[in-house]
């Protein structure tokens, strides 16, 4: 089995490798494809494999590096995405300019998504159409932000073959099914119900042998206070809510809050992981011996660090050691590849469009919520509907995105006004207006909306 890895000189590939090595299936993948267009990157994260393969009993997978996408694509089973297009410097910009207009930066959520969206959506579409062409055959596995919109926009050019994924549901779902008081051994049966859209959902129940455990867990402060979550919302308002929702959304339900930390922060999220990867891209031979433990020192680092404006608008709580470890983004790449090419059957919460499962969007919106992946593909699985308390929002950002997306398609400056104006984190049309200049004016990526 092949993978082709778009971003393949990004950061979290050696993850995706290692568990690739650490897979005891036979019908594995035997050969990894890494496409980037900075070939130094890709060169930084060869290294960490290499030495990942020397220190490794099983196998070894043959790694190929590509700078030509024809090359990295043609004849390939599987792609995964994991491009930043305008890479930290981008990610910088995202942060920092909503930030200057008094309005949250975010790479996925509001203004600061919209603008990493604008940048994103026309170069992987470009992509998707690329992929559609060179091998039609092959499934897209996008981990690409803002996953939500990247999925929407790609899906009308893969059609099935497309799928978006994120590893914050099951992050939560972990935390959540352990402070329930389940048994280790019973952990990897309980069912996850969870529905929204990327970065903006919420699970609704843990199933275990017919029995929904979140209603007991829902009436334990206690335990509610003991994952992150808890201390992220407070166990009360997560009581009051009645459902366990999604870490991003911190940034609507405490917007001023996450807004002042933000502002008060030394410096953005960019701007922190830059210069920790300064440490493992920056040195003057990436490829000299010790990659792995650099890379290894800079992954610990940023783990830490993880949303620590957030916790620390929520009072400066550390994160749990568990929480360190990494293990759900490549997990889930790996399970959606033996399902598909081996029949494997597994429930994976993903991005793909609704196709009737919630009432409260169209057929066509992209949602987050339990999927069935089999031999026969990507199978919508009954899910309820998205919580009422929720309804309005996920509705007003599904529309932002849909606005997005047709702004990156037309090119259309007053719909990308639109869909800033318009979004829950955006609370003036005339800051908007004024965002938006200050966004095309600085932003490299935005110049086609000039
Ligand atoms: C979580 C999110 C991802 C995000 C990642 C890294 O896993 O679900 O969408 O890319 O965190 O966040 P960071 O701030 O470290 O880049
Ligand atoms: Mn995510």
């Amino acid at each position: 089995m092949i993978l082709t890895i778009l971003g393949g000189g990004g950061f979290r590939v050696p993850l995706v490798h290692q568990a690739l090595l650490d897979d005891p299936d036979s019908n594995r993948v035997t050969h990894l494809r890494l496409f980037d267009t900075d070939a130094p990157r890709l060169r930084a994260v060869a290294a960490v494999c290499a030495e990942q393969a020397a220190a490794s009993s099983s196998p070894g997978i043959e790694v190929s590096l590509h700078t030509d996408l024809a090359e990295a694509v043609t004849g390939t089973d599987f792609v995964f995405s994991a491009i930043r297009v305008g890479g930290l410097a981008g990610r910088a910009c995202d942060e920092a300019i909503p930030l200057r207009h008094g309005v949250i930066g975010q790479e996925t959520v509001g203004a600061g998504g919209i603008s990493y969206a604008l940048r994103t959506l026309p170069v992987v579409e470009r992509l998707g159409r690329e992929i559609a062409r060179l091998a039609p055959e092959a499934w897209l596995i996008s981990f690409t932000n803002p996953a939500g919109m990247v999925t929407e926009a790609l899906a009308p050019i893969l059609g099935e073959r497309v799928v978006g994924i994120c590893d914050s549901p099951v992050g939560l779902a972990r935390r959540a099914i352990a402070a329930s008081g389940v048994g280790r051994e019973d952990r990897e049966r309980v069912e996850l119900d969870y529905v929204g859209l990327n970065h903006l959902g919420w699970v609704t129940g843990l199933q275990l042998d017919g029995r929904d455990l979140l209603p007991g867990l829902m009436a334990d402060a206690k335990a509610l206070g003991s994952f992150e979550e808890g201390r992220l919302f407070g166990p009360d308002w997560l009581q009051a809510l009645g459902h366990l929702p999604n870490e991003y959304l911190h940034h609507y339900y405490f917007t001023r809050e996450a807004l002042a930390a933000d502002r008060s922060a030394q410096a953005s999220r960019a701007q922190v992981i830059l210069e920790q990867q300064r440490a493992f891209y920056g040195v003057d031979d990436p490829s000299s011996s010790g990659a792995w433990q650099r890379w290894e020192t800079c992954r610990m680092a940023r783990e830490t660090t993880y949303m620590a404006s957030n916790r620390e608008a929520a009072g400066s709580f550390e994160r749990d050691p568990d929480d360190l470890t990494g293990g759900g983004y490549d997990r889930i790449a790996l399970q959606i590849m033996h399902a598909i090419a081996h029949d494997r059957p597994a429930r994976l919460v993903l991005n793909r469009p609704n196709a009737g499962r919630v009432t409260s969007v169209d057929d066509d919106a992209v949602i987050e919520a339990p999927c069935l992946v089999d031999g026969t593909g990507i199978q919508p699985l009954p899910i309820g509907e998205i919580p009422a308390h929720g309804v309005g929002l996920v509705q007003q950002v599904k529309n932002v995105e849909r606005t997005t997306i047709e702004a990156a398609r037309a090119g259309d400056r007053t719909l990308a006004w639109r869909a800033l104006a318009l979004h829950p984190l955006v609370d003036s049309v005339t800051v908007a207006k004024r965002l938006l200049d200050d966004l095309l004016d600085e932003v490299p990526g935005l110049e086609y909306l000039r």
